[in-house]
């Protein structure tokens, strides 16, 4: 890894993940440095904190693209102009192309809110209600080819209280993201974090199926 850790982070709305990236890279010495946002939404919130933060953003309409194939390469163009070192998907509401993925492999992170493998997709937090459980989070993981399915990296996992709505859940949830996306950047940005061909590795050290578990 170069002495600093070159990070393009991908967003489609509030960008509060994004913001807790911000946070932990302001202050001396961070190996990681956002260099742009980009959203395929020009109304995204997240682009606003980017420019608070003089951070550069771009916006790609997928609505303005033929297919998927045709705006994941035009994604392309826009990120690699960037030269990042990593690609962040902070809230990015798109499903990404199996060439896209390929393109950055080993380098494309994602945050989920659940405790992967339950709950791929939407609605996490109403299903995991649904089903009983007496604990859910969520999940940073390297991206793949199958939908949220990629190797592990980290999962906050927090106690589902009996009077949990997926408006409260979201809310706890959504601080735990905040708190393990960072991390997993710093990780990765310090050379700590990779992808195998069997798994996630941290300092060399394969790391569990489910990633490193911060419990609270
Ligand atoms: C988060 O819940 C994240 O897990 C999911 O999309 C949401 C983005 O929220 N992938 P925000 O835009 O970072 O506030």
């Amino acid at each position: 890894m170069a002495a600093r850790c070159d990070v393009v982070v991908l967003i489609s709305g509030s960008g509060s993940n994004l913001q807790a990236l911000i946070d932990s890279t302001t202050g001396c010495d961070h190996p990681a440095r956002i260099c742009a946002v980009v959203s395929n939404r020009a109304d995204a919130f997240g682009l606003e904190r980017a420019r608070r933060a003089g951070i550069e953003t771009r916006v790609l309409d997928h609505k303005a693209y033929a297919d998927r194939e045709a705006f994941d390469a035009a994604l392309i163009e826009v990120i690699d102009a960037f030269s990042p070192h990593l690609v962040v998907l902070a809230g990015f509401m798109r499903i990404l192309t199996p060439g896209f993925v390929r393109h950055y492999q080993g380098r494309l992170l994602n945050i989920h809110p659940s405790l992967l493998p339950k709950y791929k997709g939407l609605h996490t937090h109403q299903r995991a209600l649904e089903a009983g459980d007496t604990e859910h989070g969520c999940s940073v993981h390297f991206v793949t080819e199958e939908l949220d399915g990629g190797p592990l990296v980290v999962q906050a996992v927090i106690p589902v209280q009996s009077d949990d709505t997926p408006e409260s859940l979201a809310q706890r949830v959504h601080v735990q993201e905040h708190r393990i996306y960072p991390l997993a950047m710093r990780w990765f940005a310090e050379d700590r974090l990779r992808l195998t061909p069997t798994g996630a590795e941290l300092d060399g050290q394969e790391l569990p199926a489910s990633g490193q578990q911060l419990r609270n």
